[in-house]
């Protein structure tokens, strides 16, 4: 069974200030002889720190990587490669693959594996002056990595799997439904954090096609759990009519991140409920694969209880996408106003072939913040998970806006035939805009805490990204703690 699933650099200027003149001939060597000079970045000090957070995971036997990028043996030999791909920006085909751009909106997020501009800066002098191994006493010690099957949320507390299903090496693309699996509690429980694994008996060199794509068959899952297996229950009343029976999760997509839920949020996991789905797309991948899925799952302690409420609302388009032939950056634009105080937990755009950009917007008043935008390549789906001291705060009537950018041209790799106009769809030639992020509502006085709390992580800070009324909860505070003081002073 197989599992696959970021200078310093100071210039020698001391002696050109003394004002010394020497030869041209001399002074160079005599320079280089003293001086650090961009050979001092070495894979063992400077890169492989940088390999084993970022790249191992995927660049390891066993991982989902093309090439293990382990040891010196193996990496040098990607040296160009690995200064191409890390140097291409929040765009398709960076490694990681991780497309937040670093100059506009909140910047941290969960599981974030991207590197910082000094080490891209260090991983390109590093190649052009050689890729020299360095001293190998430098070298960090081998990472360990539990097995091929490591889980990012950390040891599930409950795995579940589907049975095996066998995708034969020809057979045509299939959309239809799962085998119901049993979920095995005891009890109602709330899950934290939940990740999906493909397990397969497919390896890349095993005669299928020489594709990571070869590696899963499996292209995505839309299910539920849900309290016995009445299969008419339709997922647009989700959490509205059926109320806590049926239960969506977020989706399963190869090459998808796992997913974190609000600590004051967990999502329920009913005794007695079954995984069902009717949305289950298979592929071949060239040879005969028998596969089967794994959900992991993080669950809160007995007895917790939730408190904030699973925001539903739903925000994108999906019906009437239009995309011209041959043209670059068209837009689409989708809006929600927040009826609620809302929390955003995560960013995840998706979008189709044509889709390489997704900006989210909140828009409050004459306040218009820009919470994030990212790259989309429809080859590599994320999400993005804000870090709980920065996910956004937003006021109710606060107006979420999406904007979807598209390149329809020959330039985007994805799409297969850019001559042509597409529109929305399921398949991956026609188009979705959709931010499937996840979100929660709060009562008036959670907002307010929480606020409160954020006001206390961000002493001083009068303007929040993200948080539109931190600034006045600040304001207050600074009030309340003057007048304190001047009471304290009588
Ligand atoms: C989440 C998994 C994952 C991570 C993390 C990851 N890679 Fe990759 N990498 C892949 C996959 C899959 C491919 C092949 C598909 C593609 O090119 O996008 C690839 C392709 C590459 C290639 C091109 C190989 C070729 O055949 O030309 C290079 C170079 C590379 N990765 C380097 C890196 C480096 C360096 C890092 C860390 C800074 C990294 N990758 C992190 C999965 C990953």
């Amino acid at each position: 069974m197989n599992v696959r699933a970021t200078v310093r650099w100071s210039l020698a200027i001391g002696a050109v200030a003394t004002g010394v003149l020497v030869s041209g001939s001399l002074m160079p060597s005599a320079l280089r002889a003293q001086s650090p000079t961009a050979t001092d970045i070495t894979y063992t000090k400077d890169i492989a720190p940088v390999l084993q957070r970022s790249c191992e995971n995927c660049h390891r036997s066993g991982g989902g990587g093309p090439m293990p990028l382990t040891s010196y043996e193996e990496v040098r030999p990607w040296a160009r490669a690995i200064k191409t791909r890390t140097g291409i920006g929040p765009h398709a085909g960076v490694m990681p693959p991780w497309y937040l751009e670093k100059n506009i909106g909140i910047q941290k997020y969960k599981d974030d594996p991207s590197l910082s501009a000094a080490e891209v800066a260090k991983v390109a002098k590093w190649a052009d002056s050689g890729a020299p191994r360095g001293n190998p006493a430098d070298m960090p010690p081998a990472r360990q990595w539990a097995d091929a099957n490591t889980w990012r949320i950390g040891t599930p507390d409950l795995i579940v799997k589907t049975k095996n299903i066998v995708v034969k090496a020809n057979s045509p693309d299939w959309w239809g439904e799962i085998e119901p699996v049993a979920i095995p509690l005891e009890e109602d429980r709330y899950v934290m954090a939940v990740e999906i694994k493909e397990v397969n008996d497919a390896t890349v060199h095993n005669g299928g096609r020489d594709t990571v794509g070869g590696l899963f068959v499996w292209h995505h899952l839309i299910y539920r759990t849900q309290v016995g297996l009445d299969m008419s229950v339709e997922t647009a009343e989700l959490d509205s009519s059926t109320g806590d029976n049926v239960v969506s999760w977020p989706v399963h997509e190869v090459g998808r991140n796992a997913d974190y839920f609000d600590p004051k949020a967990a999502r329920l996991l009913k005794k007695g409920s079954y995984i069902v789905s009717d949305s289950l797309h298979t592929h071949s991948s060239g040879k005969d694969v028998t596969s089967h899925l794994e959900f992991g799952y993080k669950l809160a302690p007995k007895g917790y209880k939730p408190l904030y409420k699973r925001a539903t609302y739903s925000l994108g388009n999906g019906v009437d996408i239009d995309i011209a032939g041959m043209e670059k950056n068209q837009q689409l634009h989708a809006y929600a106003v927040l009826n609620e105080p809302t929390k955003i937990i995560s960013f995840e755009p998706h979008l189709h072939a044509p889709g390489t950009r997704m900006c989210l917007e909140a828009i409050w008043g004459y306040n218009i913040q820009t919470l994030s935008c990212v790259g989309y390549d429809h080859n590599w789906v994320r999400g993005y998970s804000f870090a709980d001291d920065v996910a956004p705060l937003l006021p109710k009537g606060t107006i979420l806006h999406i904007t979807g950018y598209m390149d329809n041209t020959t330039g985007n790799k994805n799409v297969a035939d850019p001559r042509n106009w597409s529109g929305s769809g399921n398949r991956s030639i026609t188009n979705m805009f959709i931010d499937l992020g996840n979100r929660v509502f709060m009562t008036d006085e959670q907002f307010q805490e929480e606020m409160r709390a954020r006001v206390a992580q961000n002493p001083g800070k009068d303007i929040m990204l993200g948080c539109p009324l931190c600034g006045v909860v600040a304001q207050q505070q600074k009030t309340a703690t003057q007048t304190q003081n001047q009471q304290q002073q009588q």
